[in-house]
C-alpha cells in the first residue's frame, strides 16, 4: 500500500447503515415479517344483545350480537386472517358455569353460527374455560372452602370440549391453567370421534395485571386474582415446563400470554418445542397503545406494526391480536 491509497478521511470500513439506505433494500434484508395468515382475531359475543356494544376500555372492540359476530368472522376470512377466537358472555352465570356446557349456551350457538357462515375458509377457535360463565368469575369450579378444584374442573372442561366440538369448532383453546387440562380435552375429543379437532393450549399464562380490560369485555364477576392457577410473572423456566407438559399431553399449538412483558418466555418456549407457538397480544397491551395514541403521544399505526413485528421476532408463529383485521389492511 502506498501513501496515496490511504483514504483522506479515516472512517469505519464496516458500515451496517449501507443496508438501511433505501426502503427497497431494507425490505430485502428484513428478518421478520408479519402476514395476515399469522393473525388471529379474538371476538366477543354476548347473549341477548340487539346491537353491538362498545367496550370502553378497548376502543374499537365490541361485544357482538350473534349476527354481527358472524359478519365479523366473514370479514376476517375475506382478509385472509389465520383464525378467529370466540368468547361468549352469557346473560346468567352460576357457580359451576353451566352455560358453558349447555349446547344452547351462547358460546356454543355462536360457534355454530360462525361455522355456518365461514365454513373452513378460516379456522374457528373457541375459548375453553369457565370464567365467563361462573358467578364467582374463576376459571373452574370451587371446593366447599372456596378454592379452585382442579380435577372437578377438568371434568367440566371435558364436557365443554365435547359440546364445542359438536357445535363444529375447528380448534379449542383451553385457557384455564388447570393441571392436566390438555390431556383431558384431547381424550374427550378423541373419545367422541373428534380426532381432527386441534388444541391451541394456553400453556404459559401469567397472572397478569394486563388482563384488566378483558374483564370488562366479558363482564367478569371476579374478585381477587388467579394466582393459585395462573403463573407467577417471575417465572420463565416454569413457562417452558408448562409448554413441554402441554406438548406431551397432545397440544397442537402452545401459547404464551401475555405477549409483550413475556417476550423472553416466548423465545424460550419457541426454542424448546417442535410445534407452532402462539402469543396473545392481550387486552391491556391493546388498551395501552390505544390510550397513548388517543392522547397523541404515539403514532398509532406504527406502534401497532412495531408491536406485532416484535412478537413475531421473539418467536411467535401465530399472534392473537385485537388489531388482526386492521393490521391485515395495513399490511396489504
Ligand atoms: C380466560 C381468558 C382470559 C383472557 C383470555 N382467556 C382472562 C383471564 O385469564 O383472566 C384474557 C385475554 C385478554 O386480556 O385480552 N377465559
Amino acid at each position: 500500500m502506498t501513501d496515496q491509497d490511504v483514504p483522506s478521511v479515516a472512517g469505519p470500513v464496516v458500515r451496517p447503515r449501507r443496508l438501511r439506505t433505501t426502503p427497497a433494500l431494507r425490505r430485502m434484508v428484513a428478518e421478520t415479517s408479519v402476514e395476515p395468515r399469522q393473525l388471529v382475531l379474538p371476538l366477543f359475543v354476548r347473549e341477548g344483545l340487539d346491537e353491538p356494544r362498545p367496550i370502553s376500555s378497548m376502543p374499537g372492540v365490541v361485544q357482538h350480537t350473534r349476527s354481527s359476530l358472524a359478519a365479523a368472522a366473514a370479514e376476517a376470512a375475506e382478509l385472509g386472517l389465520g383464525g378467529v377466537m370466540l368468547f361468549g358472555i352469557p346473560t346468567r352465570k352460576d357457580a359451576t358455569g353451566s352455560g358453558a356446557l349447555d349446547p344452547d349456551g351462547i358460546l356454543n350457538v355462536a360457534i355454530s353460527d360462525v361455522v355456518a357462515e365461514v365454513g373452513d375458509a378460516i379456522t374457528v377457535m373457541s375459548d375453553l374455560c369457565l370464567d365467563e360463565f361462573t358467578d364467582h368469575g374463576h376459571c373452574g369450579v370451587l371446593t366447599a372452602d372456596g378454592r379452585v378444584d382442579n380435577d372437578a374442573t377438568l371434568a367440566a372442561y371435558a364436557e365443554m370440549a365435547r359440546v364445542q366440538a359438536a357445535a363444529g369448532v375447528h380448534m379449542v383453546g383451553p385457557s384455564g391453567m388447570m393441571d392436566g387440562q390438555v390431556g383431558v380435552v384431547r381424550a374427550a375429543l378423541d373419545g367422541a370421534g373428534h380426532q381432527d379437532i386441534s388444541i391451541l393450549a394456553y400453556s404459559a399464562k401469567y397472572a397478569s395485571a394486563f388482563f384488566g380490560p378483558f374483564r370488562e369485555a366479558v363482564d367478569s364477576s371476579l374478585e381477587g386474582d388467579r394466582r393459585t392457577y395462573q403463573q407467577d410473572p417471575a417465572n420463565a423456566i416454569e413457562g417452558v415446563r408448562e409448554a413441554l407438559l402441554d406438548v406431551e399431553q397432545g397440544a397442537d399449538i402452545v401459547m404464551v400470554k401475555p405477549a409483550l412483558a413475556y417476550l423472553d418466555v416466548l423465545r424460550r418456549v419457541r426454542d424448546a418445542v417442535s410445534v407452532p407457538v402462539a402469543a396473545y397480544n392481550i387486552s391491556g397491551e391493546y388498551a395501552m397503545v390505544e390510550a397513548a395514541a388517543a392522547n397523541g403521544w404515539i403514532d398509532r399505526e406504527a406502534a401497532i406494526l412495531e408491536t406485532l413485528t416484535s412478537i413475531r421476532r421473539a418467536g411467535a408463529d401465530v399472534i392473537l391480536t385485537y388489531w388482526a383485521a386492521e393490521a391485515a389492511r395495513l399490511l396489504r
